[in-house]
């Protein structure tokens, strides 16, 4: 499957930056083991010269674009997404979300969940996915697993919590460090065998301090530490809402001034290989400072919109230097896809022109208005894509087609049975590629390819 070699021709479409929709009509685009070999404009003798493989020609309906990014996501909340949409974060995670995490102490069901999780993702066209898993070691484990099984790539995250958990979900600092060392190694293992497979690594491990009130500064400091010996990645939340923002600057008032960003930076967190979910209540030096550590904000629009009362300033943390992607947030937000999270991401800063935001509540520093901002439906994908990449720092190998990247991709259809909008065949690809992100669903994706194998 890895080595085999293949040759589309027809139209191929990405966002090589937030304001370009680069369409490229007539063109061939060559994998081979897993790579990008070759794109240019199509003539007669590529024909003679791929004569040896096999050839897929796009129909006037369809077109190639890479596939998604989702930054943010819950892996054992899929079994709650799209109910307890109207509780407030703290209550919601207290009354609903830690009884439902703790189920996966029983490896069966999370083998179950997990499992109907990654087929679902994959389905939507998500090749890569940030996972928060469980506090459980096994549980994290077996997601591992079933996304290399699967093949989706994954970085993946066994949740870490000390304190303000229940009894019934809550772990020591000892055990924290220990099963997230644990999974470092465990994941690693698994990047070895998939090297003798002649395949890149597919899972990655990340340090994940759920959020900083679960979290003891002995645990966050020493998940640092971690961070640092193992060179991995890290991911939290960051600036959510304002009871999380008051409440971090209770329990720590003397650590960087009671605030997300400095504790972070002060326990080793705020690497070049963090990724932090909404950054809402943030303010411009706080951006400046994650800007210049490297990491990135991983925006969810739809969750945005339920808990936090405000919206991650997307354009204008971007115009800082900030890297931002998108995530679903399940299942503090409802939704799978990440159609529907870039329209919550177009949606938001078009109510940014007419809603001043309420922010008195939390005595916050806050962003100058935001009038202006625009974010079209081509800046939402390219944060579902090469936004995503480079929050996570593989914007080299994945987000768009390049030349040497590898062919993580979506072969869409908008002509087909029972699809969610009428097809005219006068449409040019730009309106086709539009609908079908405005319109349009999963029933329109034809084909999903990670590192050049057919997933789904
Ligand atoms: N903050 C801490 N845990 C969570 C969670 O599971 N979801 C969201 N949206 N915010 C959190
Ligand atoms: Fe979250």
């Amino acid at each position: 499957m890895t080595d085999q070699k293949y040759v589309f021709y027809g139209t191929i479409i990405d966002t090589p930056d937030p304001s370009t929709l680069r369409i490229r009509k007539e063109h061939i685009c060559v994998v081979n083991k897993g790579r990008i070999e070759l794109i240019q404009p199509f003539a007669n003798r590529n024909l003679d010269e791929h004569q040896d493989v096999t050839f897929i020609h796009l129909s006037e309906s369809q077109f190639i674009c890479p596939g998604f990014v989702d930054l943010h996501c819950h892996a054992p909340q899929y079994r709650q997404a799209g109910s307890a949409t109207e509780v407030p974060l703290l209550e919601w995670l207290r009354k609903f979300t830690f009884p439902n995490e703790a189920r996966c102490s029983d490896p069966l069901y999370a083998r179950d969940l997990y499992t109907k999780l990654v087929s679902r993702l994959l389905r939507n066209g998500t090749t890569t996915t940030q996972y928060f898993a469980t506090i459980h070691l096994e549980a994290t484990k077996i997601l591992a697993e079933i996304c290399q099984e699967k093949g989706q790539r994954a970085y993946i995250g066994k949740v870490c919590a000390d304190q303000n958990s229940p009894d019934f979900y809550v772990e020591t600092t000892d055990e924290s460090i220990r099963n997230t060392e644990e999974l470092i190694h465990y994941v690693h293992q698994m990047q070895k065998g998939r090297d003798v497979a002649g395949m890149n690594a597919l899972i990655h491990p990340v340090i994940t301090p759920r959020f900083i009130p679960t979290c003891s500064i002995n645990l966050l400091s020493q998940l640092g530490q971690l961070a640092k010996k193992h060179d991995v990645h890290v991911q939290s939340h960051i600036a959510e809402t304002a009871d999380e923002v008051a409440f971090v600057h209770d329990l720590y008032p003397s650590i960087g001034n009671g605030r997300d960003v400095a504790i972070f930076r002060e326990t080793g967190l705020l690497t070049s290989k963090a990724v932090f979910a909404h950054g809402i209540y943030l303010a411009d030096n706080e951006v400046d400072e994650m800007v210049a550590s490297g990491s990135a904000v991983a925006s969810c629009p739809i969750a945005n919109f339920l808990f936090s009362k405000g919206l991650t300033a997307i354009e204008h943390c971007t115009k800082r230097g900030l890297n931002v992607g998108l995530g679903t947030d399940i299942g503090g937000a409802y939704a799978s896809s990440m159609l529907p999270v870039m329209r919550a991401a177009v949606f938001a800063h078009r109510t940014m022109d007419f809603v001043s935001f309420d922010r008195s509540h939390a005595a916050l520093p806050c962003f100058p208005e935001h009038k202006d901002a625009v974010i079209d439906f081509k800046f939402a994908y390219y944060l579902a894509t090469l936004g995503g990449a480079r929050a996570l720092n593989i914007d080299s190998q994945i987000g768009s087609f390049e030349v040497e990247k590898q062919f993580d991709a979506l072969l869409i259809d908008c002509n087909v049975e029972s699809q969610a909008f009428d097809y005219w065949k006068d449409d040019e690809m730009d309106i086709l590629f539009e609908k079908w992100m405005n319109a349009g669903d999963d029933r329109n994706i034809a084909g999903v390819w990670v590192q050049g194998v057919k997933v789904g």
